[in-house]
């Protein structure tokens, strides 16, 4: 049990009201916000749930959390889900579990949002983690090689030696960068490759942020929030 992530996460849940339209997260973090979603569910809390991915909505089932496709409800109003790195400008890079398409959609669509996460991810600058793209399938090679002479230190991830699939069919190129990442220009550089579909950059997107420590949580608010 990772003890950090698991305050952090349960913390983020008592945000949760009745009668909620809420977004579940992917990964290790949000597992366990969805795991106290779930008690409170089993306990009378009513909720209408959308899934970032093929696991939580696994996951969410398996606690019967009533649970609509993303298509079938008019918003979200709060989100819950983790992050692989955040700086102190509320800058993050998601898709370490490879949901970052699924995760940015939701995230555009909810009212308001928290990340989640222990202190090993709220970093002085962006850059350590690698950054998680993803690409069509066809044409892949040529992506990837585009990705190269941009020097971007583009590799497709791989799992079990074949390429990683994503919930949506495509798959994931990682980008190993410097630090600190020169975000808005990297985005204008991503969005001009036509095989790439999206990157886990979610700039400055977040209501607030809850970091799981040794001792507790500390809840950060983004002052430049604005609510939808
Ligand atoms: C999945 C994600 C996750 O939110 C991110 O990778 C954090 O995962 P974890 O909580 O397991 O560290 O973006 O695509």
């Amino acid at each position: 049990m990772d003890h950090k992530k698991k305050t952090a996460a349960e913390k983020a849940a008592e945000y949760v009201e009745d009668g909620m339209v809420v977004g579940l997260g992917t990964g290790s973090t949000a597992y366990y916000s969805i795991k106290k979603l779930g008690e409170m569910v089993a306990n009378g809390l009513f909720i209408k749930a959308v899934t970032t991915s093929h696991a939580t909505e696994k996951l969410a089932g398996s606690l019967n959390i009533p649970m609509f496709s993303v298509d079938e409800v008019a918003g979200i109003d709060l989100l819950i889900d983790g992050v692989d790195e955040i700086d102190k400008n509320f800058n993050a890079i998601k898709g370490g579990g490879g949901a970052l398409f699924r995760e940015k959609l939701i995230a555009r669509l909810s009212k308001r949002i928290i990340w989640i996460m222990d202190d090993s991810k709220y970093v002085d600058a962006l850059g350590g983690f690698p950054l998680p793209v993803e690409i069509l399938p066809f044409g892949h090679t040529h992506t990837l090689k585009k990705l190269h002479r941009m020097a971007l230190n583009p590799s497709l991830r791989l799992k079990d030696e074949e390429p990683f699939i994503t919930d949506n069919g495509n798959y994931i190129i990682d980008l190993h960068l410097q630090k600190p990442v020169a975000a808005e220009e990297l985005i204008r550089k991503l969005d001009s490759v036509t095989g790439v579909l999206e990157h886990g950059l979610f700039l400055n997107m977040c209501e607030r942020i809850i970091i799981g420590k040794n001792e507790g949580v500390e809840v950060l608010e983004n002052k430049a929030f604005i609510p939808k």
